[in-house]
């Protein structure tokens, strides 16, 4: 994978990681990673501003191959040099493949650590800054069992694309620890497909839960519509 993919999809200025893994595993960049990497080039200046001179916890869950990861570090986001990074994932071949990525991309000096647990369940409350999520958004009966590890390594791949009913059953479930898991200036950046009916679900979470929500980056990708809603608390 190179620049030239995500040019084709967006107009991009930063570069794209180099990436290589084993796509039997681990799932690969495609549509909806690119749209991550540009919704995230346009929200610098945002997330420059929200965070200044602060030190910020990043955190990515679901990482895969740490594409866009290795991005925010590569690039400064959301506050250059003042930044750690979290990325974690329920798979640990995505995580091998994370660190493999970061390695390969020189983003020496810069702290990163790759947890291996169900959303952010390991994550200390009230302190992530940033968090992203490209989750398993594909409708599908049930979400996968955690697969019996070296029996079918590709059985991961399912765990990264499928999301139950209206594929929504783990976003679901990390909207509702989003409260517990930002920080009180934190922000949440999730990706979405039309099957997901993000408007309905941006307009619960403004009505009943109070958050701040915007439609930040929409894209057709083949016969998909995907968007990324940014998540944050209302400023009194
Ligand atoms: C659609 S892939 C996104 C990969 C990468 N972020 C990208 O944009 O190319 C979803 C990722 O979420 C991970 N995942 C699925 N369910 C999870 C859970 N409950 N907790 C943590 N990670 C999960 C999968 O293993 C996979 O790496």
């Amino acid at each position: 994978m190179d620049r030239v993919d995500r040019i084709e999809l967006g107009s991009s200025m930063l570069p794209t990681p180099y990436v290589n893994c084993d796509y039997e595993t681990v799932y690969e960049p495609c549509e909806d990673s690119f749209l991550l990497l540009d919704c995230l080039e346009d929200q610098q200046e945002y997330l420059g501003s929200r965070f200044q001179d602060a030190l910020s916890v990043v955190c990515e869950l679901g990482p895969g191959t740490g594409v866009v990861t290795t991005f925010m570090m590569q690039n400064g986001i959301p506050t250059s040099g003042k930044s750690v990074y979290f990325g974690v994932d329920i798979s640990p071949w995505a995580l091998e493949a994370t660190r493999d990525t970061v390695r390969r991309n020189k983003c020496d000096g810069i702290f990163m650590e790759t947890v291996q647990c169900d959303l952010t369940s390991c994550l200390k409350p009230g302190e992530v800054d940033l968090l992203v999520f490209n989750p398993p958004y594909v409708p599908a009966e049930n979400v996968p069992e955690i697969p019996d590890d070296a029996v079918d390594r590709s059985r991961w791949l399912d765990l990264a694309l499928l999301g139950g009913e209206n594929g929504m059953a783990v976003t679901e479930r990390l909207l509702q620890q989003l409260d517990t898991v930002l920080s009180r200036n934190g922000v949440a950046y999730i990706l979405f497909c039309a099957r997901n009916h993000p408007e309905e679900v941006a307009e619960r979470m403004r009505n009943e839960y109070g958050w701040e929500v915007e439609l930040v980056i929409h894209r057709k990708a083949g016969w998909e519509v995907l968007s990324v809603y940014r998540f944050s608390r209302k400023i009194m």
